[in-house]
């Protein structure tokens, strides 16, 4: 578990303009929200996340060499979103390069970086994302462990190339000695009674009774409109995406930095699981709603997609969902993720 003995949060955290996660919907004077809760540095599994709308190059600038143990974001893909102002390529991976440079710095040297992202698309023809950035975290002496790639099932429909329906998280460690709990993670084996066969093993367990290794092939849906963490961003991670990360590759107190963090989807998923987070997003509304998340996961109020449920599948009853609700009441025929 990471400490803090030097109050250094406390001191960040006041230094960046008093108590950390002071909503703006507080600041509007929302009487429904609950008081703040005191930032309390012995307290580790209730420290108010820090979660700032700033650029992450100044955001990132007052933090400490080698404090995170994760670093997870998405960041924009120079697609033109809302967000975003679309570049040259070369100047999109110049920016990246810095961004990158300051992960690296903050990253704990048992730490794991993870970058999640797609294709960049000029005039139909795709750049894959990770390919092009490869050289910069290696020229950083960051260690590539898994490309895994995350697929989902929705998105649009090409007419002149196929569909799109996956995107990669490159998981790089700081080095060779790395946090990783690979138990926390695994998944029920397809068939858990079954015994070796032959050989000095024959009759035990072929399998680990724990379950099995998730590989580096994940599905999980993304968060289109009838997913239960749906706002009004654009491209939110699911939850449950970050939190399998946030469960293998931290210990609880560890601390978890998002530099894109959005609405906070990587903020929920490590205070969650006992984890501090650090975030921030240049744009103010995707900030307050992240804020906002964070006091209902607090409230107990924040739907999140239950990390382990099945995908729906419509050749099964209730999609292979268990029954939420009465059978034949209109909630139990709604297509869910
Ligand atoms: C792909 S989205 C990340 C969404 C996030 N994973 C979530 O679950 O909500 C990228 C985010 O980066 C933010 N962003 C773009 N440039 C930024 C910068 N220089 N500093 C901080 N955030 C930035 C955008 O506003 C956008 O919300």
């Amino acid at each position: 578990m990471a400490s803090d003995p030097a109050g250094e949060l406390t001191a960040f955290v006041e230094e960046r303009g008093g108590r950390a996660g002071a909503s703006s919907l507080e600041d509007r004077g929302d009487a429904a929200l609950p008081p703040p809760r005191p930032l309390r540095p012995a307290d580790r599994r209730h420290r108010e996340p820090v979660l700032e709308c700033a650029d992450n190059l100044d955001f990132m600038g007052a933090l400490p060499d080698g404090r995170f143990k994760l670093v997870v974001t998405s960041p924009p893909y120079n697609l033109g979103k809302d967000y975003e102002a679309r570049s040259p390529l070369e100047a999109y991976l110049a920016s990246q390069e810095k961004v990158i440079g300051e992960c690296a710095r903050l990253l704990h040297r048992r730490g794991s970086l993870c970058w999640q992202v797609g294709n960049y698309v000029d005039n139909g023809e795709i750049v894959p994302l990770d390919a092009v950035l490869y050289p910069i975290f290696r020229a950083r002496g960051l260690r590539l462990r898994n490309r895994i790639v995350w697929s989902f099932g929705h998105g649009l429909h090409c007419a002149k190339r196929l569909s799109g329906r996956y995107e990669t998280i490159n998981w790089w460690t700081k080095g060779d000695d790395y946090t990783w709990n690979l138990d926390a993670i695994r998944i029920p084996s397809k068939y858990p009674g079954k015994r070796h066969f032959k050989g000095p093993k024959a009759g035990q367990l072929s399998g680990n009774p724990k379950g099995k290794n998730p590989s580096d092939v994940w599905e999980f849906p993304n968060v289109k409109n009838n997913h239960p963490e749906k706002t009004i961003h654009p491209c939110q991670f699911p939850v449950e995406l970050v939190e399998r990360l946030v469960l293998s590759m931290t210990d609880e107190g560890d601390a978890v930095l998002d530099p894109y963090m959005g609405v906070g989807s990587a903020a929920i998923a490590a205070l969650k699981h006992g984890r501090d987070a650090y975030g921030c997003d240049i744009v103010r509304d995707y900030v307050d709603i992240a804020r906002a998340r964070v006091r209902r996961l607090r409230e107990g109020t924040l739907r999140t997609r239950p990390m382990g449920k099945p995908i729906y599948d419509p050749s099964k009853p209730n999609g292979g969902h268990r029954c939420e609700s009465p059978p034949n009441t209109p909630t139990s025929t709604a297509r869910s993720t």
